[in-house]
């Protein structure tokens, strides 16, 4: 690992927070694929509570304690580093900047889609970083400007900005300092004070960015904190954090033709996959990456996400903590009606990878969803006009039916959230699949747990410089 990769993880991994109880790997937890690592939340709460339940902060309602709302998506397979050290995957916020061909019965046709950009809604758009008045680079000789430039440049993005916006400082997460614009730089300085008592902080950052840790410095706080971000996401482009290890890679390496169906996946789900590109439509539109190249997911790298915005029609969840309105998603940030409730579409890898059998995991950006099954019979059958939904006999939920575990109960899906931009009855709702072919899904989505998992990174020994471990 190199010194800023090493720098990251530790960053990730350490209780940094007020009090010291929450790192970011309470929320993305690697044996729960970088999700929460709490069953308990995942089938009730979902939101997580910040590290400081009953702090001070002007969001939440009187008597609600500090969550989000959100369910939290996974840190990985956002971005990689590919063979050539190119970064791929998530690009930055862009309206309408990706597209997608659909075919049709009166022929192929074209779709434009915002995407980009790290969280539900995009908006750390990429830029942050280099929009604001850190400057990561700054140097006092120009040569260790464009140095440091050529090696980190590249690690800038929503990754980056995701990290610089920042759970650090955040009320409802790791809630250093007040959590107030105005006190941004103080609250940076907690931060950065919290690092530099650590075992690793101050011999990491030096090594990484050949310049001593200082906190004191008031005009140099947002470099360090840009640096900070800088180094989370170099870990989080690592390989360690994107292995593409899983029981689907392996099959797909292990098979001569790279084409499916593959030697090293049962007959199930191989038919899984046969559904998921043909029948399902999964990757129609959503669940591919590479849109151009990897129409049959034969492709390696492939990411399962268009990165792009949708409302799939996901049902209110009234429990997330002071039940509030619903999250309004890519709206947040175009303000145009038409991007109401529309979400980034997550990532397939580690779907399914939990601490245990008995673990819940949540779906969806609200986490309405507590299982893989009940997902895919949504998909298959949420428009409850649709032949798909009649044959199971499914219907409308009727008012005060409002979590999965009541809908199934009584054989019914809630309203969407946002109806009107919805794309239930539209593009899915009514596949038509029965429910062995549903179970094909479910087994293919179960081959794509990563079979490494991070550790967490050992107690910190102090040791020379060794110029190998810088970025070349
Ligand atoms: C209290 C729980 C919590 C903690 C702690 C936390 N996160 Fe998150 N994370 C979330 C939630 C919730 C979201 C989605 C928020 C949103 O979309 O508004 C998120 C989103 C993200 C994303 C965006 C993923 C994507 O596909 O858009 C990344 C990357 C990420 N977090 C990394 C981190 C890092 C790095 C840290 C530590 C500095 C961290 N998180 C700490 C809950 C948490």
């Amino acid at each position: 690992m190199t010194y800023l990769e090493e720098l990251g993880k530790r960053l990730f991994f350490e209780n940094i927070s007020e009090p010291k109880r929450q790192s970011c790997s309470s929320c993305h937890y690697p044996p729960a694929g970088g999700t929460n690592q709490h069953s308990g939340v995942n089938l009730k709460q979902v939101a997580v509570t910040g590290a400081d339940p009953n702090g001070d902060n002007n969001d939440t309602p009187p008597g609600v304690k500090n969550a989000g709302g959100l369910k939290p998506p996974t840190n990985k397979y956002v971005q990689h580093m590919d063979e050539n050290g190119d970064v791929v995957g998530l690009k930055n916020f862009q309206i309408n900047g990706c597209n997608s061909v659909l075919n049709t019965p009166r022929g192929p046709i074209t779709l434009f889609f915002t995407c980009g950009g790290a969280f539900w809604n995009g908006r750390a758009s990429g830029h942050e970083i280099e929009d604001s008045k850190a400057n990561a680079f700054s140097f006092s000789e120009n040569a260790k400007v464009s140095e440091f430039k050529r090696m980190y440049e590249k690690y800038l993005g929503p990754v980056a900005d995701q990290a610089f916006a920042s759970p650090f400082i955040n009320h409802v997460e790791q809630g250093i300092g007040e959590g107030k614009p105005e006190t941004r730089l103080e609250d940076i300085k907690l931060v950065c004070e919290q690092v530099a008592k650590s075992a690793w902080g101050n011999e990491l950052y030096e090594y990484a960015w050949d310049e001593p840790l200082d906190c004191s410095d008031k005009n140099k706080l947002d470099t360090v904190f840009a640096r900070f971000a800088i180094a989370l996401s170099a870990w989080q482009l690592s390989s360690e954090n994107n292995p593409y290890d899983s029981k689907r890679d392996k099959a797909l390496l292990a098979t001569e033709s790279r084409t499916f169906p593959l030697n090293g996946l049962t007959e199930l789900e191989n038919e899984g996959h046969e559904l998921f590109y043909g029948k399902a439509g999964c990757a129609a539109i959503c669940h591919r990456s590479n849109q151009d190249v990897d129409t049959d997911g034969t492709l390696l790298h492939q990411r399962y996400t268009d990165d792009a915005f949708h409302n799939i029609g996901v049902p209110r969840n009234y429990e997330l903590p002071g039940s509030p309105e619903p999250d309004e998603g890519l709206y947040g940030v175009t303000e145009d009606e038409r991007d109401i409730g529309l979400h980034k579409t997550p990532t397939l890898r580690n779907v399914d990878l939990r601490p245990g059998n008995g673990f819940t995991k949540a779906y969806t950006h609200n986490g309405w969803f507590k299982n893989l099954e009940t997902l895919v019979h949504f998909y298959n059958s949420a428009d409850v006009n649709g032949a798909t939904a009649k044959g199971f006999g499914i219907t409308r939920c009727p008012e005060g039916v409002q979590t999965q575990a009541e809908a199934l109960a009584n054989n019914c899906w809630p309203a969407s959230e946002f109806p009107d931009t919805s794309v239930i009855g539209v593009a899915i709702g009514n596949l038509g699949l029965t429910s062995d072919e549903e179970a094909a899904i479910v087994a293919y989505l179960k081959t794509l747990s990563d079979t490494s998992i991070v550790q967490s990174p050992k107690p910190y020994k102090s040791a020379p410089y060794d110029e190998s471990r810088m970025e070349h």
